[in-house]
């Protein structure tokens, strides 16, 4: 039997404004896995798209003055536009705009119907819609969502629930104990899955009040939730591309903020409806700007284009992973990435394989780079594994001086020929960093033509 392609997924975001770099860490993130699972020979499915129904989404469109099909139709470009300009290599951009997207949805809502677990009942709550959801107590400070400090809205009406028996939710609990990473965001799943919240969920809107999203079958009075619509675009986009066969995902890429939607919704709703559940949830933490959340009132929003503008894609790719930690929040700086872009890129690694490259021309020494072999560093803790690349690099720094390997003699010349070796390993432990500076050092090495990598910043 062939071996199933490795299925990797990001979230996928609303396209009620501009992309910024939070979603882009999570396509880097999917990118950097598939081509480190490539590099080690297996094939990977890369899916990522844009979420373009909910309130958030039409009232953008609104505020643009914009009909929403045309509204979404001119962001999402931007976001698909955003992955090619980063070099990332996504096999699929779903859209829950596609008809075939949304003919799935409707499938899958008469499946949960017939499958007797979803029910209509009057409900009121409190409603955020920068989350698209309603909020629990715990969820609420001074009246408040807690993550999007908008006020919130009182909703009264009549919505169809889907309904987590005690059953469904103890096969969730032993199913995040093994999936969720870190361990800090499994913790908390499992916190929030024991709260009582989670009996029943709710999974349409009044047509009426919102009327942009999927309708429900058999239901004029109601569209589904934009969630409910959403977390099906990771089977949706497998059927449109037939490739259904590569469910469960191996790795589903997600942030903090939404973690209850993967950890607790998602599998109720495959569980409901016969699927396996997802190999891991990998949840990634928030990157602030200037000690404080990115948004568009404070102007601390960093745009992915000024980090190309300033660094390229190759050194911004790099930076992202090596100057944040992905699992936690980290607060980025100008000043931190132009230090860490000038002592790693331009001074560590460009002038190591600038300097070593000069030395073996110097003696025509070509070493057989085939038989080299890169070791995989821990691929999943991003920054270490960058951390320990810059100290390999240091190491074959501290060699050459203590060596002396410039001086033309025997040994030398075999030492040289180890560094040689070690840039060559280098670059193929950065590869799915920074694919093209890899490809070059490659080229660099056996050609020995030596060409400047990072130039240094220009204050
Ligand atoms: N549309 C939903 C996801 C649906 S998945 C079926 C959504 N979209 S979003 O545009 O608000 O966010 C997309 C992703 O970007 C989320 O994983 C979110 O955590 C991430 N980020 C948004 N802002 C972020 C930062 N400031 N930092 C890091 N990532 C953050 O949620």
């Amino acid at each position: 039997m062939a071996v199933k392609k490795t299925y990797i997924t990001t979230s996928i975001a609303y396209v009620n404004a501009e992309p910024h770099i939070g979603f882009l860490y999570e396509l880097l993130a999917g990118d950097v896995l598939k081509r480190y699972y490539q590099a080690q020979g297996k094939e990977v499915y890369f899916l990522t798209g844009t979420d373009e129904h909910g309130i958030k989404v039409a009232q953008a469109a609104t505020a643009a003055g914009k009909e929403p099909q045309n509204f979404v139709d001119e962001v999402s470009k931007k976001f698909e536009q955003l992955g090619k300009d980063f070099n990332i290599d996504f096999d699929y951009f779903i859209r829950t705009t596609n008809p075939e997207h949304q003919k799935f949805v409707q499938e899958k809502w008469q499946q949960l119907e017939s499958a007797g677990v979803l029910k209509k009942k009057k409900y009121s709550g409190l409603y955020c819609s920068g989350c698209e959801a309603f909020k629990t107590e715990g969820e609420i400070e001074g009246g408040r969502c807690s993550v999007h400090e908008k006020e919130l809205e009182k909703i009264e009406e009549e919505n169809w629930f889907l309904v987590i028996e005690e059953e469904k939710k103890k096969k969730i609990e032993d199913w995040i104990n093994f999936s969720v990473y870190p361990e800090t965001r499994r913790q908390e799943a499992i916190n929030v899955l024991k709260s009582d919240s989670y009996d029943e969920i709710s999974l349409s809107r009044s047509k009426e009040r919102y009327g942009w999203g999927v309708p429900v079958p058999g239901d004029e009075s109601q569209i589904m939730y934009v969630w409910a619509d959403a977390l099906f675009n990771y089977i949706s986009a497998l059927k449109i591309n037939n490739k259904e066969d590569l469910w469960p995902a191996d790795i589903q890429i997600v942030g903090k903020d939404i973690v209850k939607f993967h950890a607790i919704i998602w599998p109720a709703l495959l569980i409901a409806c016969g699927y396996e559940l997802p190999k891991k949830l990998l949840v990634h933490g928030f990157i602030n700007s200037d000690g404080k959340k990115m948004s568009k009132s404070l102007g601390n929003v960093i745009s992915p284009h000024q980090l190309v503008d300033r660094y390229g894609v190759e050194a911004s790719r790099y930076l992202i992973f090596r100057g944040l930690s992905f699992y936690d929040d980290s607060n980025f700086t100008w000043a931190d990435f132009d230090h860490l872009y000038n002592g790693e890129l331009a001074n560590g690694l460009g002038n190591l394989v600038a300097r070593t490259i000069g030395l073996a021309k110097k003696i025509n020494l070509r070493p057989d780079f085939a038989k080299e072999h890169p070791t995989s560093g821990s691929i999943l803790d991003f920054r270490h594994d960058l951390i320990e690349l810059n100290a390999w690099i240091n190491e074959c720094d501290q060699n050459i001086s203590a060596n002396k390997v410039w001086e033309e003699t025997e040994s030398k010349r075999s030492n040289l020929d180890g560094i040689l070796r070690r840039i060559w390993t280098i670059a193929g432990r950065l590869e799915p960093y920074t694919p093209e500076t890899a490809k070059e050092i490659r080229r660099q090495l056996t050609e020995l033509d030596s060409k400047p990598l990072f130039p240094r910043l220009e204050k």
